[in-house]
């Protein structure tokens, strides 16, 4: 059984059982389908890598993991691809039982019948939601029963999304792994970028090595961005030429055995920033280099997106992008106009990861860092191209750097330090083809 499942269970209240759905299948069209994607939660708890399964996992039993899987078939496994089947999944996945998942319907009074509490996250998938529901209409309205079924439904993700908040050991590795990769595929497109190339093109390479590399894929759509592209912040079409004199925004990611890395970095097309462009850079940089500094123990989530807010809107103040007491300009709100995302969020297994922001219902008090939680850093100013207010020099520049964070006792460590962002190096590199970031700190 996985260290994590294991966890889970201690974490659940005696005598409950909890419903953990893995993914579905989504159409792309007609009858084909994206590429599939295991749900987070059931990876975490399962490593069980099909969809349409359910885990029933019983808090109180000798034998607490059950899986439902879709049941062996040769044609469907000639037509669809292998599947484990109910032998695999006990033998392959530390199932103490198995069961196709045809039955999980007829199985549910066995299921939850005497329990005292129900885990289960309702309203994501509507059609399990009925199944469940139906059942329990149906024990609500017959009169003789010889058990109960659970008096409390509790959201499950109560303790997921504070276990997955906090990483083990062996997930940092994942994570950093995940990082690396990621770092590799930016430092090639610093070196392949020129002008006159697509950005589609530079996505393909990218994606290619981290496919080379071991990686699933990427662990969400990248942003491949040239010229005023960068200052869309989810730009995802990535078809368009890249322009000499332009900057590129590229903010891609490695998904490895479905731990994600998030990295971002803007870099000159030509090999060379203007000094506009260098103007508008150093200000995000340096905010970057403050934030990360400041994502440590102690310090509060909400607390850094303030401190992001001040030395970005600062920094705006220097540019001419906005004039005022920065005090004002920060109740006023002038800095979204400029900067209208947050500093970060929580990294994982989603890329906007799992765990509460909050620490109380009412989100009224912002979580502290603690050893063991990763977070992107990623300040930004996106000048859109047609803004009259702005300095003609900085319309159309988009500039944004992302990092991955590791909180730990003494501090962070940046596992992303490994693709470099002070603009000399990023120039050298581009026009060398070296790095000189390994010996130095990424920070
Ligand atoms: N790439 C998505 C994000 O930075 O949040
Ligand atoms: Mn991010
Ligand atoms: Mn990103």
């Amino acid at each position: 059984m996985r260290a994590q499942l294991k966890k889970f269970i201690e974490a659940m209240e005696p005598n409950s059982v909890a419903i953990i759905p893995a993914a579905h299948e989504a159409t792309r069209s007609y009858d084909t389908e994206f590429k599939f994607h295991q749900d987070p939660d059931f990876w975490y708890l399962t490593g069980f890598p099909e969809p349409d399964a359910i885990a029933v996992i019983h808090a109180s039993s000798k034998k607490p993991f059950t899986l439902y899987v879709r049941p062996r078939d040769p044609v469907m496994e000639t037509w669809y691809g292998r599947r484990q089947g109910t032998e695999g999944a006990v033998k392959n996945f530390g199932a103490d039982r198995a069961f196709s998942i045809e039955k999980f319907e007829g199985d549910l009074g066995k299921l939850l019948d005497g329990h005292d509490k129900l885990y289960y996250r309702f309203a994501l998938d509507r059609k399990l939601d009925d199944t469940i529901l139906n059942y329990l209409s149906n024990q609500r309205l017959r009169r003789l029963k010889t058990a109960y079924p659970p008096h409390t439904i509790v959201d499950p993700t109560i303790i997921t999304g504070e276990m997955r908040l906090h990483k083990s050991a062996d997930e940092v590795k994942l994570m950093q792994r995940a990082a690396d990769i990621a770092c590799e595929a930016h430092i090639l497109a610093m070196k392949s970028v020129k002008p006159g190339m697509n950005e589609g093109q530079v996505e393909s390479l990218m994606e290619a090595l981290m496919r080379d590399r071991g990686a699933n894929g990427v662990s969400y759509n990248s942003i491949i961005g040239g010229g005023d592209n960068a200052t869309i912040l989810h730009y995802v079409e990535n078809n368009m030429p890249l322009k000499d004199g332009d900057l590129i925004l590229i903010d891609a990611g490695a998904e490895y055995q479905g731990y994600a890395s998030d990295i971002t970095r803007t870099f000159p097309v030509n090999g060379k920033y203007t000094k506009a462009q260098r103007e508008v850079y150093d200000v995000v940089l340096d905010t970057q280099i403050q934030c990360i500094e400041y994502t440590k123990s102690g310090n509060t989530v909400k607390a850094r997106q303030d401190f992001s807010i001040e030395l970005l809107t600062e920094g705006m103040k220097k540019l001419g992008l906005l004039k005022g007491k920065t005090k004002d300009l920060i109740k006023k709100k002038s800095y979204m106009k400029y900067y209208m995302h947050g500093v970060g969020h929580y990294l994982g297994l989603d890329v906007h990861d799992a765990g509460r922001y909050f620490t109380d219902q009412t989100a009224k008090n912002s979580r502290p860092f603690a050893p063991g939680m990763v977070l992107t850093v990623e300040p930004g100013l996106y000048i859109p191209p047609d803004d009259k207010s702005a300095p003609a020099k900085y319309r159309g520049i988009g500039i944004r750097i992302e990092d991955d964070v590791l909180v730990t006792k003494d501090g962070n460590v940046n596992l992303t330090a490994g693709v470099p962002k002070d603009p000399d190096e990023i120039e050298s590199i581009m026009n060398n083809g070296k790095s000189k970031a390994a010996s130095r700190s990424g920070k």
